[in-house]
């Protein structure tokens, strides 16, 4: 039987200190924020699958169309004997990759949600007895220490989950990324593109309220970690395409003018009535900018796969 690790890279109570800091900055500014990683406890890595298998959440499905068309030339291009896969969930879809590359020694799922490493980790064992997998709880967004592992190293951040970052906490992650590589090694970038607002809108509003569901996950989140009083059914689940940002931008909207309560943080919070709370970014994006902002990190596109109806790409990118 190969080997499971679970690593926790940061203290225990770093994620407690990093959920305060960041609800305190977030609400606290006008316009109120709160950063997307929070949405996911086990119940909201949960209600993400869900999401996956939802009949107006296109890009899972089209990645998967494009990982299972082009796995076999990701790994005579790569080589790869390390997977880093970064945001990694429940690994559904790196199972493609997993099959498909023969010299691979370790798997390294990265990602804040302990239940999904564990899930995932404990079922890819019993698939791959001749694969470590030694699996972290980590933020990918804060400098990963990875485990001395062979190389070539390929480094997989799927689902379009970067779209999720702004563009300068991207740039600053690309470089980041990149510093993980030696030159010759590879990353493997899944986005989705730029395509008819309505399609859009739809993929994150969902007529059976699972994406609403997601969205007000967050304030459960806090109250149970911060002892908030957030109602969630005082606020409503809002998704809108920013065109000139060309990114899905969803928000939590008051319902009513309330007061909540952060007791951990000392902290009441006013919201007026219909005022919003963004709770996530979702960019979408066109080659020439993944191009320009892989470039910029030192990272050259070698390859641009689309499914078949051109609504979600996977690149994969040499560093120089
Ligand atoms: N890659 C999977 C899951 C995408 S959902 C797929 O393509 O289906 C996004 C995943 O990234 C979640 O599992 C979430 O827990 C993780 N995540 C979000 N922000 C993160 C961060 N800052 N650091 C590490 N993992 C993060
Ligand atoms: C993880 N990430 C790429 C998803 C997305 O599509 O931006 C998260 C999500 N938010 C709402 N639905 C799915």
């Amino acid at each position: 039987m190969s080997p499971f690790l679970l690593t926790r890279t940061l203290p225990e109570d770093a994620t407690d200190a990093a959920l305060r800091a960041d609800v305190l900055h977030g609400l606290t500014h006008t316009p109120k924020t709160l950063p997307p990683k929070w949405f996911y406890d086990a119940h909201g890595s949960e209600l993400f699958d869900r999401i996956t298998e939802l009949p107006e959440y296109y890009p899972t499905r089209a990645e998967r169309e494009v990982l299972i068309a082009r796995a076999p030339e990701i790994a005579a291009t790569t080589g790869a004997r390390t997977l880093v896969e970064l945001g990694s969930g429940s690994s559904e879809k790196t199972r493609h990759l997993l099959d498909a590359l023969p010299g691979l020694h370790t798997y390294v799922p990265v990602d804040v949600s302990e239940s999904a490493l564990t899930q995932a980790g404990q079922a890819l064992i019993a698939e791959h007895p001749e694969l470590g997998v030694h699996a972290l709880i980590a933020d990918f967004t804060g400098g990963l220490a990875l485990p001395g592992t062979p190389g070539p190293r390929l480094v997989a951040f799927l689902g379009g989950t970067i779209g999720n970052l702004l563009p300068a906490e991207r740039a600053t992650f690309l470089a980041s990324v990149r510093a993980l590589l030696s030159p010759g090694d590879t990353l493997l970038l899944g986005t989705d593109l730029v395509k008819d607002e309505s399609v859009l809108v739809a993929a994150y509003d969902d007529a059976a309220g699972v994406t609403a569901e997601f969205n007000k996950n967050v304030l459960h989140v806090v109250n149970r970690e911060l002892g908030a009083d957030f109602d969630p059914d005082a606020f409503a689940h809002v998704a809108l395409w920013d065109d000139e940002h060309e990114w899905i931008e969803m928000r939590l909207r008051s319902l009513t003018e309330q007061t909540v309560k952060i007791p951990a943080l000392d902290l009441a919070v006013e919201f007026a009535d219909g005022e919003e709370l963004r709770t996530e970014i979702s960019a979408k994006f066109r080659e020439e900018g993944v191009r320009r902002e892989l470039g910029a990190a030192g990272l050259d596109l070698a390859h641009w796969w689309t499914d078949q109806e051109g609504r979600f790409a996977l690149s994969l990118s040499v560093a120089r």
